[in-house]
């Protein structure tokens, strides 16, 4: 295991990601953590992060030297860089020598264990107001910039690194390479982590957990759920149930995706609640978006405690187990980065019995997305669950403005499922994030449709481009895709005399209309 000291920007998740991409495994440690303690997790080695301080300032986050000083390779990147020259015996200060954003990277050692084979000029992302003005003793400076005399040294004897620059960002054009560089030459270790070997690993996991009792799983039809279902579901088969509530607020197309495609590929016993009319019921004459959401979220909740409740009777008292897809960014920002376990302990699920609690099992609890849908491939998923894009729990009931009603989900589902072929057909499914497709229920144009006025509703168009749905921008589709869309929806769908587009940026709009 490496291990990322996160030193509190948003640096160390992206730094884990980087190293798992050169087939290393990563965990995430805070900088609070004692060094005793890291130490004692055996790493292969340890990269520090960047963080928002200035090492000299009054309680700034530290690290023990005795991190330098117990044999494991160590890389510090920006203020993990400086932590280590300051410590270490350099001098770092506040010179006003600042550099934000990309940077022209002198590399006056082409032969040091992290430049090697790389440009002797290259572009660098930097991000920094304190500067090392000497390195320490014993370490070989080999890159500088215009107003950064050490931006980069090394110690190769006793295998410690650093850089001024962020490398794990895109700017930083060869960033990867000198990452890799530190991974496989500085602390020697193979490319050998793979999705295979993490199946594996929690395959035998799950199965010495479960024994012979009872999972069950909620499915919400996204990747998440998806995968970690099928692979509880090849630790114990059918000791496993699934449950999926069809609150006919799905696209076309999904619910039979997971009814028949999921099933197929992974042969999972699955309870399917069709909870259609409980839903338009509960959602008859709202058109308010909190409480439209507020009532699919309370709805959902019920039908799905219920289902599981009736399998519970079914099965009898040997359900102990809940399968969740709690993916590793969740625990990191949750605070529970340093855990090692992948089965949290017991939980309360509202609406059961009191005395009945789960235990829950969450298979992907150290996965990133992205290694979350080659775990789904893996295991055989097909494509469109596993490379689906998000989609809100509501559904098209807050893509609907106004009333949601049967016929205005159909209409909207048709419109929907026009853009989404015509955007795959396109190829562009991999370039936006999303695409939210809106239907103005609430709002007539007049429009000439045939020889004939019409006055119908807009269908809007919202796709964006997007890291983690926090920001976004608005897509720049080519507009020859958009005119097919638009000329498909406007012909096809009954009621729809206009296709708009929403070049909007996040903020101010959310990507949901609601
Ligand atoms: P907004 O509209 O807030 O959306 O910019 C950000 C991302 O979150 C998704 N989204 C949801 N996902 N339940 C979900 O599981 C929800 O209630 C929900 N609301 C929004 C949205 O699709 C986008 O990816």
């Amino acid at each position: 295991t490496v291990l990322v000291v996160d030193f509190g920007a948003q640096y160390a998740q992206l730094i884990a990601r980087r190293v798992r991409e050169a087939r290393v495994y990563s965990e995430i440690v805070p900088s609070t953590m004692p060094v005793a303690d890291m130490l004692a997790k055996n790493p292969a080695a340890i990269v520090l992060s960047g963080g928002p301080s200035s090492v000299y300032e009054e309680g700034a986050p530290r690290l023990d030297r005795a991190l330098f000083e117990a044999g494991v390779p160590v890389f510090g990147m920006c203020y993990g860089f400086q932590l280590m020259a300051q410590s270490l015996g350099g001098q770092v200060d506040n010179t006003g020598a600042r550099e934000y954003g990309r940077t022209d990277l002198h590399v006056s050692r082409s032969s040091s264990t992290l430049f090697e084979g790389t440009p002797d000029e290259q572009a660098v992302w930097m991000s920094h107001g304190d500067a090392c003005s000497a390195a320490p003793e014993g370490f070989t400076v080999t890159a500088s910039t215009d107003v950064v005399p050490v931006a980069a040294f090394e110690n190769d004897d006793k295998k410690l690194y650093g850089v001024q620059y962020h490398p794990e960002v895109m700017h930083s054009t060869h960033g990867q390479q000198v990452l890799e560089h530190f991974l496989y030459r500085g602390a020697g270790l193979s490319p050998d982590w793979t999705t295979g070997s993490v199946i594996e690993e929690q395959v035998t996991a799950i199965r010495e957990l479960v024994g012979d009792k009872r999972a069950i799983c909620g499915l919400s039809g996204g990747v998440d759920s998806a995968v970690a279902a099928a692979l509880v579901q090849k630790a114990v088969g059918s000791q496993l149930t699934c449950v999926y509530v069809d609150h006919g607020l799905m696209r076309k197309g999904e619910t039979e995706q997971v009814e028949k495609d999921f099933v197929a590929a992974t042969g999972v016993q699955l309870k399917v609640v069709d909870a259609q009319e409980r839903f338009l019921d509960a959602l008859k004459g709202v058109s308010d978006p909190e409480e439209k959401r507020k009532i699919i979220g309370r709805e959902f909740i019920r039908v799905f405690e219920q289902a599981q409740a009736e399998i519970i009777a079914d099965s009898g008292p040997e359900v102990e187990f809940l399968v969740q897809g709690t993916l590793y960014p969740d625990v990191v920002e949750s605070g529970g980065g340093t855990g090692t376990a992948n089965i949290k302990s017991h939980h309360n699920v509202g609406g059961l019995p009191e005395d009945l609690e789960f235990q829950l099992i969450e298979p992907l609890r150290k996965l990133f997305k992205d290694e979350v849908r080659m775990v789904g491939q893996e295991l055989g998923l097909p494509d469109e669950i596993v490379q689906r894009q998000p989609f809100p729990g509501p559904g098209l009931g807050i893509r609907i403005v106004g009333e949601v009603t049967k016929e205005r989900l159909d209409l909207l589902r048709e419109a929907d499922a026009i853009a989404r072929e015509e955007l795959t057909a396109a190829g562009l499914d991999r370039d936006i994030w999303q695409c939210p497709v809106v239907l103005l229920a609430d709002v007539r144009s007049v429009g000439v449709q045939g020889d004939g006025r019409t006055y119908g509703h807009p269908i809007v168009l919202r796709p964006v481009s997007s890291e983690d749905a926090m920001t976004a921008d608005w897509s720049r589709l080519p507009y020859d895709v958009l005119a097919k869309i638009s000329t498909r929806i406007t012909n096809e769908v009954r009621d729809v005399n206009r296709v708009v587009l929403d070049v909007t940026s996040k903020p101010p709009g959310t990507i949901e209309w609601e």
